[in-house]
This record gives C-alpha cells, structure tokens and sequence, in this order.
C-alpha cells in the first residue's frame, strides 16, 4: 500500500492527536505517504486534505482535540454522501483509511469498507460505548477530570451538609457516571442501564444519612431517563431534603483536557496497530484494548452493537456506597 488516510470523526477525545501521530509515521516507517482528512466524514466528503509528514505530526502528542478536526457529518449516513466520500479516496489513490472516533464514526467506517475500502478503525472516544474494547482512547482523561470535579465538590458538599447531583456525559452509555462514581465515593450512582427511580433514590439518601453521611455525592449519567433535575426535584420533596441539594452539569470541560499518560500510550499503541495491520494487507477491524494489549476484532460485529456495563464495577459500586 502506497498511500493511506487518517481521520477523526465524532466527539474529539483526548488522545486522538497520539493516534494520528502513531499512525502517520507508522505508514511513513513502512515506506507509505499518509493523507490527513480535515473534519472527519465532512471533510472526505468534500476534499479537504493535507499530506502529513513525520514532522508534521511532531508537537501534538500533548494537545487536547484533534489537530484535524471533527465534525457530526450527518450527510455520510446517505449513499450520495458515502459516493462523494469515495470519489476523494480515487482522485488521491488512496489504499486504505484508518478512522479514529467512536460509535457513530465506526459504523461510517463499516461502511465504507462494505463499499470496498480497506479500513482500519480505532476506538475513541470518551464515552467508552464501543463493544470490542476494554477501554476507549480519553476515557481516562475524561475520569480524571471529572474526579477532579467531584473532590472539589465534596468539600463543599460536607462543609455545608449537603448534596450535590453530579451530571456527566456518555450519551447513552453510564460508563463515565459509574467509574466516577465509584473512583470519585459517590453514594448514588445513576445511568441510563441501571435508571434508579426517583423515589429509590430518596430512599438511597436517607438511608445513607442513618449511616452517618454527612453529605452526599450523586453522579448522574446525562442520558439517564430520570435525570439531574428530576432526581433534584424528589429530594427537596423528601424526608432528606435537609441535604438542600444542588446540581453540577459537567458538560463539554469532561471532553478538553491534554491527555494524560494512559491515553498518549493508548492513542499511540492503537494507532500502530491500526496502520501496521493496514500496511500488511489486514482491514475490517476496529482496534481496541483487550487483556491490556492492542486488539484487533472484526468492524462488522461491533459496528452499532450495545455495550453492557461492566456487572463487577457495579457490584463494587453497591458495596462502596456504604
Ligand atoms: P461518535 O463516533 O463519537 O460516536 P457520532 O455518533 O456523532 O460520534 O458519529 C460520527 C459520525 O460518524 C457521524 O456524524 C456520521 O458522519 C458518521 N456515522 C454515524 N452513524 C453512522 C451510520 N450509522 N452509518 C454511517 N455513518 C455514520
Ligand atoms: O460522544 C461524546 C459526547 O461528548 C457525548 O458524551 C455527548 O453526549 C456528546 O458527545 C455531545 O455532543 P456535542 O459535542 O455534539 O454536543
């Protein structure tokens, strides 16, 4: 293979620049020239590219985003968009693509090797949503920032005896609100998989007032059906209400951090994998962390299948709460 592109798609995560560092000089290594394709699907979509080389991508492992920019390109979802797509990967000759990025963008990626493209993708993104890995690339970075958050609000929260509803993203998936709550103490734990009730939750308070808390942490996954107010809501009107809870949206902070250690070596260890496998003729696979190590599993399995919550992470989230 002569010459591959490189892009990312969907929500930036930390790490990303890692893996388009590893996968550009990985190909150059192996005597490829690499495409960068600015703002993931949009960008193949109309054109817009840059040739990257080894110093090119010098300078970025640190960055926070992603030095080619993202976008939500909902037009690739449509057969003319995945045409127009096609049509740049001809007119630059382009013999395969690795797409860094998350749910949404390894669906794309599938596709696109449906249509006949060589692609590789790499799973990215700080929801950690993607069946076929342990660990997604900015999960970490995301978990430390919301820690970060959470201990701040703590001391808040037990200098003033009361409780604070901690909202975080993941869109559909509560991984991000069940490792913070269990890294961050938190008492209550709420998310889309496992959307306690209201009134279960009052009871969760006040029994963790008659154990002698003196202050509650709640984390709330953002896309839970019973959310940051309405949970707000039921425990002003309860018998723990002297608690006077307030609410902590976290939003996009939890997405920009500079990528600490776990995510620089993730990024580089997947993108590696990701371009070697290309470079040796393998594609169809989206690369992930198994067993601590690089793996390799097939995109038409995992593309769009739902990730479970980890059962051992929620039965250590009910025992740590007492
Ligand atoms: P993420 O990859 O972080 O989950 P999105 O779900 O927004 O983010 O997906 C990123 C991009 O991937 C979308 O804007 C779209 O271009 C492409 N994409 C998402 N879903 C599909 C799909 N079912 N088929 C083809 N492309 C898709
Ligand atoms: O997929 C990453 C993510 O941050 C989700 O956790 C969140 O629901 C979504 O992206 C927010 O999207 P946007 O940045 O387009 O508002």
């Amino acid at each position: 293979m002569k010459r591959i592109a490189v892009l990312t798609s969907g929500g930036d995560a930390p790490g990303m620049n890692a893996a388009i560092r590893a996968v550009t000089r990985t190909a150059i290594d192996r005597g490829a020239e690499v495409i960068g394709v600015r703002r993931g699907y949009e960008g193949l979509m109309e054109g817009d590219t840059v040739r990257l080389t080894a110093r090119d991508v010098g300078g970025i492992i640190n960055l926070a985003g992603t030095v080619l920019e993202t976008r939500r390109a909902p037009d690739f979802k449509t057969s003319d968009g995945q045409r127009r797509a096609m049509e740049t990967l001809d007119r630059l000759r382009v013999g395969g693509v690795v797409v860094i990025g998350g749910d949404g963008s390894q669906r794309g990626a599938n596709d696109l090797c449906g249509a006949g493209v060589p692609v590789n993708g790499v799973a990215s993104t700080i929801d950690n949503d993607l069946c076929g890995t342990e660990m997604t690339i900015g999960v970490d970075t995301a978990l430390n920032v919301i820690l970060e958050s959470i201990d701040r609000l703590r001391a808040t929260a037990s200098s003033h005896h009361r409780m604070f509803i901690i909202e975080t993203m993941g869109r559909n998936c509560g991984y991000l609100a069940l490792a913070a709550g269990i890294a961050g103490g938190a008492e209550v734990i709420v998310t889309p998989e496992h959307d306690h009730s209201p009134e279960t939750v009052v009871e969760m308070v006040h029994e963790a007032r008659g154990r002698g808390k003196r202050h509650v942490i709640l984390v709330v996954a953002e896309g839970a059906k019973n959310n940051a107010r309405v949970l707000k809501e039921a425990i002003a009107g309860g018998p723990a209400n002297d608690f006077d809870p307030r609410i902590t949206v976290l939003g996009h902070v939890q997405r920009g951090a500079s990528p600490g250690a776990f995510d620089r070596l993730l990024g580089t260890r997947l993108g590696t994998k990701a371009a070697n496998m290309l470079m040796d003729g393998k594609s169809g696979f989206l690369i992930g962390l198994t067993d601590c190590l690089a793996t390799p599993v097939s995109l038409s399995e995992v593309a769009g299948a739902r990730r479970s919550l980890p059962p051992e992470l929620l039965e250590i989230a009910r025992i740590m709460r007492l």
